[in-house]
């Protein structure tokens, strides 16, 4: 358990009361530590366990977390199990619902719940440029979930934001995230429904000068990526203004960014790859090409 002290106590102060992953087993670089991620949304820690383990090795870390006076309460999610992942509150206090700070804006976060807790914090990075380069655009934000990009696009200055998921849920939370930052009104728009039936309400609001589009690695019967991702790069042909920017993001680690680089070549001909952005430092991969993929590009004027 020494590896996960000391990481842990590494990046614990870098987060500056954000929210951070403090550490991140699954990019091989902690030898024996594949299967574990531990969250950060202070000041509760969440730790994901992707492959099942003894008790007594739950013990140890529970017990290892506990010398963080900082941590005030700790939530073990067994993942392993797939949708009936379980968690339990190990020690400490952890609110049902609470707001997490990530670059200066707040969300709402449910620690205790089933699966992905309501903010990917492997995104900082790609909500860090959006909010930078949203200034006076027209966004569409793909896959929203709980609406974070959005956030970020309008505290830079977006002129208007579309977001679509097929969680309602996602949706709802997405709207309380702009209420809590004071970004609510007109200049957002959220459509919850699934992206394949129509593209017509999606069309109805564009052109648009910046896309998201940040689906999930696999999610059967609604996304799956070898035979979904080109239906959607497809359309940016119709959706993107001259001169437009796109953030294409993939994050399964058997598709590295040479699959998203083909389908862009092959549909979006007149659309030039940029640069691949930087993951943050807080997620360590062993090999890049199986970390979060996050793809620029830019339509010819
Ligand atoms: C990886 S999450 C998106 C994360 C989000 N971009 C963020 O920054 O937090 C993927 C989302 O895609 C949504 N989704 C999956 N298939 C969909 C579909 N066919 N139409 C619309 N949304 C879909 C899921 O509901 C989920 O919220």
């Amino acid at each position: 358990m020494q590896t996960v002290i000391t990481e842990v106590a590494k990046q614990l102060p870098l987060s500056q009361g954000e929210s951070r992953r403090i550490f991140h087993g699954r990019g091989h670089c902690f030898s024996g530590f594949e299967h574990l991620v531990i969250d950060w949304f202070p000041p509760v820690a969440v730790a994901r366990l992707y492959k099942e383990v003894e008790p007594d090795w739950i013990d140890h870390l529970s017990d290892a977390l506990k010398q963080f006076e900082i941590i005030k309460g700790l939530v073990i999610q067994q993942r392993s199990r797939g949708r009936d992942a379980k968690q339990d509150l190990a020690w400490g206090e952890v609110p049902e619902q609470m707001n997490t700070m990530e670059l200066g804006l707040f969300y709402q976060v449910k620690p205790q719940r089933n699966q992905n807790s309501g903010l990917f914090l492997d995104m900082r990075e790609g909500r860090r440029w959006v909010m930078h380069n949203a200034g006076g655009k027209r966004v569409l934000n793909l896959f929203s979930y709980t609406c974070a990009f959005s956030v970020a696009a309008l505290a830079g200055g977006a002129e208007r934001v579309v977001n679509v998921d097929m969680s309602r849920g996602a949706i709802n939370t997405g709207k309380e995230n702009h209420s809590l930052n004071g970004l609510s009104g007109e200049r957002v728009k959220f459509l919850a429904y699934d992206l394949f039936r129509s593209w017509k309400r999606v069309r109805q609001y564009g052109p648009y000068d910046l896309i998201v589009i940040d689906p999930p690695s696999f999610q059967p019967g609604s996304f799956v990526a070898e035979k979904d991702y080109r239906k959607v790069i497809r359309r940016l042909n119709e959706l993107a203004e001259k001169g437009a920017q796109v953030l294409a993001c993939h994050n399964d680690p058997k598709n590295g960014t040479e699959f998203l680089k083909q389908l862009m070549l092959e549909e979006c001909p007149d659309f030039q790859f940029i640069e691949r952005l930087q993951n943050p430092d807080d997620f360590p991969e062993s090999e890049l090409e199986k970390g979060l993929k996050v793809l620029l590009y830019t339509r010819e004027r």
